[in-house]
């Protein structure tokens, strides 16, 4: 991240705190690294994640510690160790930082990116589901992300999806000559990545798959319904599509994807969904939950660079290379009690701390002069002398 990278990322931040804090969010931040036990329980095995992506080390006593690669096991660890399910319910938490997975960087993915994330613990209303997306589609439209589809899916319960999961692997074993050898190889520990290949000869198999939207139970298949209303009456528009998958184990019921059509082949700018299991996985009591993350270099991809302007120096104050100087810097420290000022580079000439005025987009520049000071409005081009601070002060308004 380069300066010339900070102001958008900057008002990203501001715009993401102040919405999230509106809605009810209290701010939390987690380590960066825990133990990998947490990964490989929370995100899963068989996922790519924990078998291919993850940097892991061994601390100096042995224990095995992993740079996070997402943020809803360590908060859902957090939620347990610090006994958040005593507090009223939901709980309502937000998260910015970064996070790490070792993927083969290229547009859009990189091996450390920021996430901003949200969780609510403590309720497995379908009205929390659909707030939680409301959140993230008002953030991304507030960010200025351009081609932003949502698309939306149920898994069910956990009983639902092993049903669900041995009737696909039946339905891929018949088929097994006819797909691609990392799905066929997978078939029992990861069945659901199928519909995500891009192979040819599977993605035609997959055409004629059980779908797992087909098969949810009266009451998974009634909350999923509600969810969708309860989407159609804030005029969210969405897709449903029966094939998408997460990268992460822990979810059930509602899964949710937005992506963006600005971006290339790494279109996904944010993804979340339930995972009523998750918590209790972890050792703390039954809690329905449901979250999302989205990554802050996407989103700003996906907004095009629309430039959040520097914010521009209010006064800059010219610095003379002689005893000038400590007057110039006592007004400085004045200034900068209520305003935004900058101060030249002392040494300079004087008509290379004007250009660094011009530069910085200053309104006022002060020259310190023996007596008092020469007060130079920039827009003008005006220029007037002024006996004290004071005059000065009042002078700029
Ligand atoms: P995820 O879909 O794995 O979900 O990641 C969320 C977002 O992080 C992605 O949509 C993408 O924008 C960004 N992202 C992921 N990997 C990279 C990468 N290598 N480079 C740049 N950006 C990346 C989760 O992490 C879940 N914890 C979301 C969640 C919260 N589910 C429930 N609660």
């Amino acid at each position: 991240m380069l300066p010339e990278d900070a102001p958008a990322r900057l008002a990203l931040f501001g715009s993401c705190a102040s919405k999230l804090a509106s809605a009810g969010y209290d701010y939390l931040e987690t380590p960066a690294f825990e133990d990998t036990e947490l990964f490989a329980r929370g995100v899963g095995e068989a996922t790519d994640i924990v078998q291919k992506e993850m940097f892991t080390f061994e601390d100096m006593g042995g224990r095995s510690l992993t740079l996070r690669p997402e943020g809803t096991a360590p908060v859902c660890r957090a939620y347990v160790e610090h006994g958040m399910h005593k507090r009223p319910q939901p709980v309502k938490l937000w998260y910015w930082g970064p996070f790490f997975r070792h993927e083969a960087p290229q547009a859009g993915r990189f091996r450390q990116f920021t996430q901003v994330g949200s969780e609510v613990l403590g309720s497995d209303d379908p009205a929390v589901d659909a707030e939680v997306i409301a959140v993230l589609s008002d953030l991304l439209e507030a960010a200025g992300a351009r081609g932003v589809r949502l698309r939306l899916s149920s898994l069910g319960t956990a009983e639902t999806r092993r049903d669900y999961t041995e009737e696909l692997k039946a339905f891929l074993r018949e088929r097994a000559e006819s797909l691609a050898s990392d799905v066929r190889a997978r078939i029992d520990a990861n069945p659901l990545r199928a519909f995500d290949s891009s192979d040819a000869s599977t993605q035609a198999v997959m055409k004629d798959a059980p779908l797992l939207i087909h098969r949810l139970a009266g009451d998974d298949a009634q909350h999923f319904a509600e969810v969708r209303a309860l989407l159609d009456e804030a005029g969210i528009e969405y897709e449903v599509d029966p094939a998408l998958v997460r990268g992460l184990d822990y979810y059930t019921r509602t899964v949710f994807e937005f992506t963006s059509d600005a971006l290339g082949a790494q279109s996904g700018v944010g993804g979340g969904g339930r995972y009523d299991r998750l918590v209790e996985q972890l050792g703390g009591p039954a809690t329905a939950a449901i979250g999302w993350a989205a990554g802050i270099e996407r989103i700003l991809l996906a907004a095009g660079g629309a430039d959040a302007p520097r914010p521009a120096a209010d006064v800059f104050v010219a610095v003379p290379k002689d005893e000038r100087r400590r007057a110039a810097f006592v007004l400085l420290r004045r200034l900068l009690r209520d305003r935004a000022a900058v101060m030249g580079e002392p040494g300079r000439s004087m008509k290379g701390q004007m250009k660094q005025a011009d530069r910085v987009g200053a309104r006022w520049t002060v020259i310190v002069e023996e007596q008092g000071f020469e007060l130079k409005d920039m827009a003008s081009g005006e220029q007037r002398s002024v006996a004290t601070t004071d005059e000065l002060i009042e002078a700029i308004g």
